[in-house]
């Protein structure tokens, strides 16, 4: 297993390209299966999350052939050969719960493993669930899988929160179903918004994407497309974190603010600049702390949980207290222990952090406990005296590609080293 070893940087100056969306890219990859015709992703991430999908698909018969050292996807689902996605698989991805839609839509049948808990939360999956069943679809849970059967027809579904996952596993479900879908309380995410451009473009009939209220009218079937992913907002947001830390200027290449409006005006509250380029993004600051500022995440477009983590990564250095409240995820400050021995002052009570700014943090061998939470400890580290050592890297690697270029890139001091033994 690898390890990060980052130390104290400089300030960091250069730019950073930002990479499409894993979490549009999912599911994009998912929507393959509801054309028997090719669907080609260009911009697409290169990370372990994709690899596992790929795996899942192709163990469902869809042949995935990668172009362009992986920043393409040619997804061709012309024959299924099976409409069961393994435990196996999907444990490892959460997210791989999202091929239940599209297989029920295209084929009237899906049997889907219980994703399970995870690290940050129990994560349920009743919504999606009743989604389906509002469409007229017969679910059992059977061995911890879904056993999700019928012919769908469109119907009224109001999610009592507006569940991603859900929201895009129901629309991807209504695509192909007889009549009109209206989802109420409806995901407004950008990939979700990406998803239904890239369905609409497959000759899907949806309307309201990227608002509360999403009306799908059933077509026949969906055609092939060519679609370019979408910029990666959590990696967007959790670069341009790394300079407010550090000081300095970088610009994030392909960084929009409307991806990240609510970040944005976080930081530029504690004292960071932000100016849109040509080119992206850029965050400059001339170092020394920033104010604090109190943060609630919320769905977009309010501030994301998937950069929760990194900002009290910055908060840790702020001067006085803030208060961080985490509404989306029930476990979600698995960072704050391992920022705590790195000598951050931080009280963590529910679902609530506070968090004192300190002069400094010293390096410590620290441990990542999920995606987010391991680039808040790198982040933290590029301001602490001495080494910081973040351990089970395999988790950065689900989310993040090339972290060290990225990151040396700028001018900081890390690389990725082999653990002995
Ligand atoms: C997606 C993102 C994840 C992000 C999250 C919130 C992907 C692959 N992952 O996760 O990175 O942190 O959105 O922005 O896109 N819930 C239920 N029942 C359900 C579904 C959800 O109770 O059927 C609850 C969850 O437990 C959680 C909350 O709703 O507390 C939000 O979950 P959801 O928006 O569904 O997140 P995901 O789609 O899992």
């Amino acid at each position: 297993m690898d390890s990060i070893v980052v130390r104290r940087s400089g300030e960091l100056r250069g730019t950073i390209p930002i990479a499409g969306a894993k979490n549009t890219c999912l599911k994009l990859m998912g929507a393959a299966l509801l054309s028997e015709e090719p669907l080609t992703l260009t911009n697409v991430p290169r990370l372990s999350d994709v690899r596992t999908l790929t795996q899942l698909l192709e163990s469902l018969g869809v042949e995935v052939a990668p172009l362009a050292e992986g920043q393409t996807l040619v997804l061709s689902a012309a024959d299924l050969t099976s409409t069961t996605a393994d435990y196996e698989i999907v444990r490892k991805l959460r997210a791989s719960f999202n091929v239940l839609g599209p297989l029920i839509g295209r084929t009237g049948e899906a049997v889907v493993s219980l994703p399970g808990g995870c690290a940050i939360g129990a994560r349920k999956v009743d919504f999606h669930i009743a989604g389906l069943e509002a469409m007229g679809a017969t679910v059992e849970l059977r061995d911890g899988y879904v056993h999700a059967r019928g012919d769908l027809k469109g119907a009224e579904i109001e999610f009592p929160f507006a569940s991603v996952g859900a929201t895009e596993n129901v629309m991807c479900a209504a695509v192909l179903a007889r009549g009109t879908t209206v989802i109420r309380n409806a995901a407004r995410e950008p990939d979700t918004k990406a998803l239904a451009d890239c369905l609409i473009a497959m000759g899907a009939d949806i309307e309201g994407a990227g608002t509360s209220e999403i009306v799908v009218r059933g077509v026949d079937r969906l055609h092939g497309t060519t679609h370019r992913v979408i910029t990666d907002r959590i990696e967007l947001g959790t670069y341009m974190i790394a300079p407010a830390i550090a000081g300095g200027s970088v610009e994030l290449l392909g960084g929009r603010r409307d991806l990240v409006g609510a970040l944005c005006d976080k930081m530029e509250e504690a004292g960071i600049g932000i100016e849109e380029t040509e080119a992206g993004l850029r965050v400059t600051h001339a170092g020394g702390p920033v104010r604090s500022v109190d943060v609630t995440t919320a769905p977009f477009p309010g501030f994301p949980t998937d950069l929760q983590a990194q900002m009290m990564a910055l908060m840790v250095f702020a001067e006085g207290t803030s208060v961080l409240e985490e509404t989306i995820f029930e476990n979600r400050f698995m960072h704050a222990p391992e920022l705590i021995r790195m000598g951050a002052d931080i009280d963590v009570s529910g679902g609530t952090a506070r968090v004192t700014g300190v002069d400094g943090l010293r390096g410590a061998p620290v441990m990542a406990t999920d995606l987010r939470a391991s680039f808040s400890l790198i982040l933290a580290g590029l301001r602490a005296e001495g080494e910081t050592r973040v351990a089970r890297v395999y988790h950065l690697d689900r989310g993040y590609e090339r972290v060290v270029q990225k990151l040396s890139g700028v001018g900081a001091t890390i690389e990725r080293v082999r653990d002995d033994g």
